[in-house]
């Protein structure tokens, strides 16, 4: 049999041996061999992190990354689904990668797109070869060595796992942030939210294991780390310790070169107080906080399923406005659920009003399938979605603004991660994630920590200049 593909099974002999587990085999340097991949990635953070994952899983099986699609032999495109266009978005891509199968070159589709059209995909678009969810990521080295063998088509779509998705090389894209999933998937039932159809059940990653990889990325030279999960706050340690969540930001500050810990998304319900004490005692843990709120009506928030009232919203807020240092906080917002009124949607306004933000990701409910909300009448038009969307985000500018403004003449820390192409100027972010844009007439400061003060205030960001 002729195979079809770029990728041969005699690639799978690297120095001579051959690879009994592909997935096992860490040591051998990426590149060696033809084989090059090229991976696109849309959507969240977790996204981003599951690609450098994949991504170090590639080199390690001997593969190189390209920055073209045109340069690769396997091209790989992790996908979003949790709004429409982002879904749409997948096709029409998938249209532009058409021809190039022809060019011998195997095309797959990850993520959550993958997962919810499932074998569809392969009948829309007969020219890609994998289609596998992020549930089933771990399987990928199997699923590239049945491609390696000439196999056409290959699935992994199984999301009934207790399995976390670990790596034995990762290929973080950020130098300065390093990324870490602590828990995958997600156990609440939002009824507008693909996630837990998407990214299957709840499974939190052993906390020895988070802990070593800490170590490892501290070793690596990394100050900054960055927890992820769907609902990062739910962390359930599998192992005998059984660490709590705030147990377990504590532990990664302990360990020796961490500067900073971040964690994100956290879900209302689970946010208890022993968190907040966390980020009080350990300075290392950063003053912000990122609290999908979603609507601020209580009767939208129970048809979303959202397992808390408006008040106990804000008895959350309070436990963070009493901390003895100021946290920051963000949020999302979802406007035009169906059935949202008018007075409604203003309640949302006034939690705006009441809560201070200091910033915020807004949406237009966006119908999703298999979700519950799918099927509930009282639709909102576009049109007035739009309109409600930018009422939104013209009072989330004008509180924006007039936050940043009390900073100026403040001093913060800042993790430079930005240097701009105009002469002596850098941008990084504070502990509360602002973001600050200032000047220096140091020559190198990409990756260190300085002492900035704030100069001037927009509603996006912050100006100023070192402060030495
Ligand atoms: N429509 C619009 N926004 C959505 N989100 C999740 N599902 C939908 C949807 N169907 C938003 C929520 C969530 C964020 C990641 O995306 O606000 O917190
Ligand atoms: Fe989706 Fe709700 Fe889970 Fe967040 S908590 S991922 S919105 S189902």
């Amino acid at each position: 049999m002729t195979l079809p593909f770029h990728v041969r099974i005699e690639d799978l002999k690297l120095r001579g041996r051959e690879l009994r587990n592909p997935g096992l085999h860490i040591s051998v340097p990426a590149g060696e061999s033809g084989k090059a991949f090229f991976l696109e990635t849309f959507g969240c953070q977790m996204n981003d992190h599951d690609s450098e994952k994949v991504a170090g899983l590639l080199l390690s099986l001997g593969y190189r990354q390209v920055e073209t699609p045109e340069a690769a032999s396997l091209i790989l495109y992790n996908t979003c689904s949790i709004r429409e266009k982002a879904a749409q978005k997948v096709f029409s891509r998938l249209g532009e990668y058409r021809e190039k199968q022809s060019e011998g070159k195997v095309i797959g589709v990850l993520g959550c797109v993958a997962q919810q059209e499932g074998e569809d995909i392969f009948k829309r678009a007969p020219w890609v070869s994998l289609v596998c969810g992020s549930a089933s990521y771990s399987k990928l080295p199997e699923m590239i060595a049945q491609l390696e063998a000439g196999m056409q088509r290959v699935t992994g779509l199984d999301t009934d796992t207790d399995e976390t998705f670990e790596t034995e090389v990762t290929r973080r894209d950020n130098p300065w942030r390093a990324y870490l999933t602590i828990i995958e998937g997600c156990d609440k039932a939002c009824t507008y939210c693909v996630v837990p159809f998407t990214r299957g059940p709840e499974r939190s990653r052993a906390s020895d294991s988070i802990l070593r990889e800490v170590r490892q990325l501290a070793e690596l030279g990394y100050s900054e780390v960055q927890l992820l999960g769907q609902t990062v706050n739910s962390y359930a340690d599998p192992t005998a310790r059984r660490m709590r969540f705030s147990e377990l930001l504590m532990a990664v500050a302990e360990v020796r070169g961490i500067r900073r810990v971040r964690f994100t998304t956290s879900h209302p319900s689970d946010f208890t107080p022993d968190i907040v004490e966390a980020i009080e005692r350990e300075p290392k843990i950063c003053d912000h906080v990122h609290l999908p709120v979603q609507s601020g009506s209580t009767r939208v928030l129970r048809a979303m399923q959202r397992t808390y009232s408006r008040e106990e919203y804000l008895d959350k807020i309070a436990l963070m406005r009493g901390a003895n240092r100021p946290i920051g906080i963000t949020t999302d917002i979802i406007v035009g659920f169906p059935g949202e009124t008018e007075p409604e949607f203003e309640e949302t306004l006034s939690l705006l009003e009441e809560v201070q933000y200091d910033s915020l990701f807004s949406f237009k409910y966006s119908p999703r399938p298999n979700t519950p909300s799918l099927s509930m009448s009282d639709s909102i038009s576009e049109e007035e979605k739009s309109r409600r969307l930018a009422i939104l985000q013209d009072k989330q500018r004008e509180i924006q603004a007039a936050k940043n403004a009390t900073l100026v003449g403040e001093r913060f820390e800042v993790l430079v991660s930005g240097k701009s192409r105009r002469e002596n100027q850098w941008s990084g972010y504070t502990t509360a994630h602002r973001m600050i844009n200032f000047a220096s007439q140091e020559r190198e400061l990409l990756g260190t920590y300085v002492q900035v003060r704030v100069t001037g205030a927009g509603p996006n960001s912050l100006l100023g200049e070192h402060a030495v």
